[in-house]
């Protein structure tokens, strides 16, 4: 990589990030708007968004939810998600942010794995978890209702002692 790495970083939404976050949505991201539950959240117990703010910017936001592969609360994952302003997309950002947030989760919950799904011709965000260390576990059929039709995507997870072997290699000089 020749270009200057941008810094990013992620912080509660405020009402201010609003019209930014509302821009008019691109392919992949037109969910609708944030819900407003999500401003000022700063912890994980529950599902909620950050804010991706690059030189003071508001950038983009960040999300997570919580799901569960089986009963009792070891079994339960945390699913993130990511949406940068076009002008902001294909600078290393989204890669950024989502190392970030994939860090944050595993230092303030206790889960064993963090998940991600991506449309399957959603090949930006696919390389992007790739570069976070993500490894791609299967095809979700038809999970996914967006644009007025339900879309096949690509299940991700990276496990937390995957995450703290990457950890220990960058902190090594090591690039995995
Ligand atoms: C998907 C998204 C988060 C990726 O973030 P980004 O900052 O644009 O991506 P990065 O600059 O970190 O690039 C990551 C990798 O993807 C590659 N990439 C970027 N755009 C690409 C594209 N349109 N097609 C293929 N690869 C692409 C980059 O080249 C880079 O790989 P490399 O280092 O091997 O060259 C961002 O583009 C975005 O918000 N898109 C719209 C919303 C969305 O799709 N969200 C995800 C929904 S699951």
């Amino acid at each position: 990589m020749t270009h200057h790495e941008p810094s990013v970083l992620l912080r509660p939404m405020v009402e201010a990030d609003l019209p930014y976050l509302a821009e008019p949505a691109g392919e992949f991201d037109d969910f609708g708007l944030p819900p407003r539950t999500q401003v000022h959240l700063t912890s994980f117990e529950s599902d909620g968004g950050l804010t991706v703010e690059v030189g003071g910017e508001c950038a983009g936001s960040v999300s997570w939810h919580w799901t569960s592969w089986g009963p009792g609360p070891l079994s339960r994952t945390v699913m993130i998600g990511i949406g940068l302003r076009e002008s902001y997309r294909g600078r290393g950002i989204g890669t950024l942010a989502q190392q970030l947030l994939v860090d944050a989760v595993f230092r303030g919950t206790s889960v064993n794995r963090v998940e991600a799904h991506t449309d399957i011709e959603n090949h930006a965000e696919q390389r992007a978890l790739e570069k976070v260390g993500f490894t791609q576990e299967g095809v979700v059929r038809g999970g996914q209702w967006r644009a007025g039709a339900y879309r096949d995507g690509y299940l991700y997870s990276i496990l937390r002692a995957e995450w703290a072997l990457r950890q220990a290699a960058t902190l090594a000089g090591w690039s995995p």
